[in-house]
């Protein structure tokens, strides 16, 4: 059985499986004729449980409507904080073991890093991690992954910049350790508040071992701006810190800034945005932060479909 927890559990397999698949959702939903007769059935009489401990918008209902739209159904909770028996006293453990003997698979966001972990090994179902704490958040990974893909796909040589709240952001951890494993990254940056940017001594392992070349900077330098073909900007995650000193002011991500990218630039953000991106940006031509969003919808139902099929 298998649980997506950390982007250790994407391997290359998966992601071959999974993108075409993807490609063929995207391509394909808006035509009814093959919604009714193909995607549709496809999960028919599969249940999934959604138990959210934290708020979520994208990730929640992106997986209830992949899931509807590839015939399966959906029960859940969206505060299992208030509404479950966690309220009582309940173990996560406890919790998720029970929920499995009711489904086929699970998607859960935790409060804590490593409840994600604890939860999948009670369960008896796959069991898909929509987050836990400031761990980690693979299934927006993918989203991410998935967008540049398709956007580069031949490229080489590609230098990614994460601005904002490396430190605190699991979209960030997650990415950074997925990407490192592409040969065609070769630069990874990293900008924000010193309070809240990842130093290098933070990094995970395995990025070390990858042959990018990472970099931290606390001030926000337009020319390393000016040299990535992928900037992804992520919000002051203020649920995980109480950083007083943190200017965000000086790190926000203007239109300005946005223009001095390559053309063939993107711009990336998991969403939901605050001040670092103002709306401006939005008639950029490199942004492509909601269809980013839109993308999970495509990549859930991808990720289900092998979860529950090729399992
Ligand atoms: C992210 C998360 O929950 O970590 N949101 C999402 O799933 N797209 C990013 C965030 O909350 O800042």
């Amino acid at each position: 059985m298998k649980h997506i927890i950390t982007v250790e559990d994407i391997d290359a397999d998966l992601i071959s499986y999974m993108f075409p698949l993807y490609e063929e959702c995207k391509r394909t939903r808006r035509t009814l004729d093959y919604l009714y007769n193909r995607l549709h059935n496809r999960l028919r009489g599969r249940l999934m449980i959604t138990d959210f401990f934290e708020p979520s918008t994208r990730t929640r209902l992106s997986f209830e409507a992949a899931m509807s739209y590839l015939g399966g159904r959906v029960i859940g909770t969206e505060n299992a904080t208030e509404f479950s028996s966690i309220k009582k006293g309940e173990s996560i453990a406890d919790n998720f073991r029970v929920i499995s003997g009711y489904c086929d698979i699970i998607v859960g966001r935790f409060l804590n890093e490593g409840d994600a972990r604890i939860a999948a090994d009670a369960s008896l179902v796959p069991l898909i991690n929509g987050g836990d704490g400031k761990g980690e958040h693979p299934t927006q990974a993918l989203v991410d992954l998935f967008s540049i893909m398709e956007k580069f796909p031949d490229a080489e040589g590609l230098r990614v910049t994460f601005l904002g709240d490396n430190k605190h952001s699991r979209t960030v951890r997650s990415l950074a350790r997925l990407l490192a494993r592409f040969s065609c990254i070769t630069e990874m940056n990293f900008i924000g508040p010193s309070e809240i940017n990842i130093s290098l001594k933070d990094f995970d392992y395995d990025i070390w071992e990858s042959n990018v070349k990472l970099t931290c900077y606390n001030e926000l330098l337009p020319m390393v701006i000016g040299c990535s073909d992928i900037v992804y900007v992520t919000r002051s995650q203020i649920e995980r810190h109480y950083s007083e000193n943190m200017d965000e002011g000086n790190f926000i991500f203007t239109p300005e800034l946005a223009d001095t990218m390559p053309e063939h630039g993107l711009i990336l953000h998991p969403l939901p945005r605050r001040s670092e991106l103002p709306v401006e940006v939005d008639n950029n031509p490199r942004a492509y932060y909601f269809q980013q969003a839109h993308n999970g919808l495509y990549v859930r139902m991808a990720l289900l479909e092998a979860l529950c099929l090729k399992n």
